[in-house]
């Protein structure tokens, strides 16, 4: 099969990328990616060996390109992680996250239906339900959970979702979604919440909590991830949105610990700073549809993941401090100013 993996240069595109290669040889990968701040070559350095691996640099919302590019390459399965992804990036400047999950996710199904793609996968996120209840831990995101997005990004993600759907019933275009909770591991760029506060531990640099640090996340390996997004894209049914998450609920408080305590830092470091602007609450996936019709299970236990990831960055100190240096000292010191 012929796939195009787009936002590849990213964190979870990245990760994606090697899944296929080692776990499909038989196929044939292309990774797209714009190479924006979020993406970076060096991520898939280790995927030039792969003969049947090939890199584009091109932006998702360029029809023309987009539409010459798919008229030569016939692709079978388009799957798409390309976006802009943090949310406090769009409070500070919504417009780009419109731009790119928006239009660049409507040009993507133009062209999948123009050149016949057999299948268009939209990588979602739990996001889009909005957010849960501190309290009430036995409730959970199902596939029903109507949207309820809190942030520009999350809106922007939900307007794909439903744009993706209305392809499906309109056009017949043969589509799958997955929505997952909050991913960790290798390749993560270091604005996230678990890179951002290793980093920051590493240095001995204060560690800045949002609001009382109570918000909950359900954290899940980006390799479980990919491991669903892979059977989702090849297995799932036309028309239907799956779940991913891995019933890992922790407050970030509590993940900001395990860091300093597996680095041998002083809880000291913790700086409690203004909170975010509509921080959701809390996070929690129910993961019962993918496990029960494609057979997926998480094979990672966060404290085995986290250590491993914590490892994974202390190892690359050399690609943390070469995209923390540039556009992201800006983004730290205007995001972080009262630090
Ligand atoms: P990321 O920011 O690390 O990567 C996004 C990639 O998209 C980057 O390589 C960037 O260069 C590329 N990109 C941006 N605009 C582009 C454009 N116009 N054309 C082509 N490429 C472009 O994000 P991520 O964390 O890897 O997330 C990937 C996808 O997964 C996103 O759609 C996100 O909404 C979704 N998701 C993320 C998480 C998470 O925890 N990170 C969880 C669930 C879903
Ligand atoms: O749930 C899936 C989503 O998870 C994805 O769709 C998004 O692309 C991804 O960025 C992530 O969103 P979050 O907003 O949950 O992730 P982030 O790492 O930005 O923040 C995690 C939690 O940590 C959140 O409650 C805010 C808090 N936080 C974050 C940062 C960066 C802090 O307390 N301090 C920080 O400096």
């Amino acid at each position: 099969m012929n796939i195009l993996i787009t936002g590849a240069a990213g964190f979870i595109g990245s990760n994606f990328t090697y899944y296929e290669l080692d776990k499909h040889p038989e196929d044939r990968i292309v990774a797209l990616d714009l190479l924006t701040y979020a993406g970076n070559l060096k991520n898939l350095e280790g995927c030039k060996k792969y003969p049947q691996f090939s890199f584009v640099k091109m932006d998702i919302r360029d029809r023309d390109s987009i539409y010459k590019f798919f008229e030569k390459e016939n692709f079978d399965i388009v799957v798409n992680f390309a976006a802009e992804s943090h949310v406090d990036r769009s409070i500070m400047d919504p417009e780009v996250f419109l731009s790119t999950n928006v239009i660049g996710t409507e040009v993507l199904m133009d062209a999948c239906l123009k050149y016949g793609v057999k299948r268009f996968h939209q990588v979602s996120t739990d996001e889009v339900y909005g957010d849960l209840p501190l309290e009430t831990k036995d409730s959970f995101f199902t596939e029903e959970t109507p949207l309820h997005a809190s942030s520009p990004y999350s809106a922007s993600k939900a307007a794909a979702d439903l744009l993706v759907n209305a392809y499906n019933r309109t056009y017949g275009l043969n589509t799958t979604i997955s929505r997952c909770s909050n991913n960790y591991g290798p390749y993560q760029f270091p604005e996230k919440l678990i890179p951002l506060m290793i980093n920051n531990a590493r240095h001995d640099r204060p560690l800045p909590v949002y609001g009382k640090g109570i918000n909950i996340r359900d954290w899940l390996h980006v390799y479980d991830h990919c491991a669903g997004i892979d059977l989702v894209m090849r297995k799932g049914k036309n028309g239907e949105v799956y779940n991913i998450g891995g019933h890992n609920e922790k407050r970030n408080i509590d993940v900001v610990k395990t860091i300093l305590k597996e680095l041998d830092k002083p809880e000291s470091l913790i700086t409690y700073v203004a909170d975010r602007k509509g921080h959701d609450l809390r996070y929690a996936i129910d993961p019962s549809k993918i496990e029960r019709e494609l057979g997926w299970k998480p094979v990672y236990d966060f404290d085995t993941g986290i250590k491993e990831t914590i490892e994974w960055y202390l190892d690359h100190e050399e690609w943390m401090n070469e995209i923390t240096s540039g556009e992201y000292l800006r983004y730290y010191e205007e995001m972080y100013k009262d630090i």
